[in-house]
């Protein structure tokens, strides 16, 4: 028995030695070690062993089948190789590769981050609302009558169930009393939409960040410092501003900020940037309405509010002469922001 063990080893290996594809590989494993196979066929032969040469040979065994065992291995080992060197060969690994290209943030974005960071700094906490808003979160709770004109047809965008796609942001100051006690002193960037001619300072959907601070004793000198600060350290300190009497039915008084704005190249103007002023005591008496409480009392409290286009301190900061830019989603445009 032991000679033909050594036998079916001998023809096992030099079959194997011979074999060059996976499917043939498995043929030859199936024959000598599969349920049927060669060497399987010889163990069954142990039962005639002398009890004596039982262990010798049960060694033998063991030897063939590890020795068959790893010579399919190493072969199909050897197999795979051949396949990845002929895959990679007309390959020059010592080429330098393809850069990825890397995307940027858009300069809306790099504009957002950094306001609401100095913003953040002086304590103000980021507020939300939907920007599919009711006409009284829009208008009514902001003191805005039904003949206001900034609720006409042609100045907003209602849908056929009442609602509207807000047309300031100033509707997350209603939303924020109605659930906050203050103090507060929040700020809330986001979408706004208006039926305006787009053209270069005008977007139908454009960006907001709107700001409410509302405590004991909140001044006009307050909100004015606030602003100040705010533009300074956006850009730089030697920013000019001014703030130019307005109305807004939601504040009183009322302010537009214009900042001295100098794009490259062009001579330097004055462009209106934000709307603000002191919360108007009718806003506290009608939260105070639908709150149910005395928490808005206009006789114990005073707040400031302002709102500013994003877009706009984005030409600011870059110098972008036409705000369509930042809508258009050129490339060769945005890229340059990385
Ligand atoms: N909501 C005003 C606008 O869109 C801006 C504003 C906000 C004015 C807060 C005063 C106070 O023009």
């Amino acid at each position: 028995m032991l000679t033909e063990l050594d036998q079916i080893q001998t023809d096992a290996l030099a079959e194997i030695i011979g074999i060059d594809s996976d499917s043939a590989l498995e043929d030859t494993r199936v024959r000598y070690l599969g349920k049927k196979g060669r060497l399987t066929a010889a163990s069954a032969g142990m039962r005639d062993v002398s009890k004596e040469d039982k262990p010798a040979v049960g060694q033998k065994l063991n030897e063939v089948r590890n020795a068959i065992t790893s010579a399919l291995e190493e072969k199909s080992a050897a197999l795979i190789a051949i396949r990845d060197a002929a895959a990679f060969s007309g390959i020059d690994v010592t080429l330098p590769g393809r850069p990825l290209p890397k995307g940027s943030l858009h300069p809306l974005s790099h504009v957002l981050d950094n306001a609401v960071s100095v913003l953040r700094r002086m304590g103000f906490a980021i507020a939300d609302g939907p920007e599919i808003e009711t006409e009284w979160h829009c208008f009514d709770a902001l003191n805005t009558p039904a003949d206001h004109p900034a609720r006409n047809e042609s100045d907003t965008f209602y849908f056929e169930n009442g609602k509207l796609l807000r047309t300031h942001t100033s509707s997350v100051q209603i939303r924020t009393m109605e659930t906050e006690a203050p103090p507060i002193r929040i700020i809330a960037p986001g979408s706004a939409f208006r039926r305006d001619e787009i053209d270069a300072t005008h977007l139908s959907a454009f960006h907001q960040l709107e700001g409410l601070y509302v405590d004991e004793k909140v001044t006009l000198a307050d909100l004015k410092g606030t602003l100040e600060f705010f533009f300074r350290e956006m850009f730089g300190s030697a920013t000019e501003l001014r703030f130019r009497p307005h109305f807004f039915p939601f504040t009183e008084p009322s302010f537009e900020v214009d900042l001295k704005f100098h794009a490259t190249g062009r001579e330097s103007k004055w462009i209106e940037i934000a709307g603000c002023g002191m919360v108007d005591p009718n806003v506290f008496q009608s939260i105070g309405q639908t709150r149910g409480d005395a928490a808005y009392d206009p006789e114990k409290i005073s707040g400031f509010a302002f709102g500013m286009g994003l877009d706009r301190l984005a030409m600011i900061t870059y110098g972008i002469p036409d705000l369509r830019l930042l809508i258009e989603n050129d490339v060769r445009f945005l890229s340059q922001f990385s």
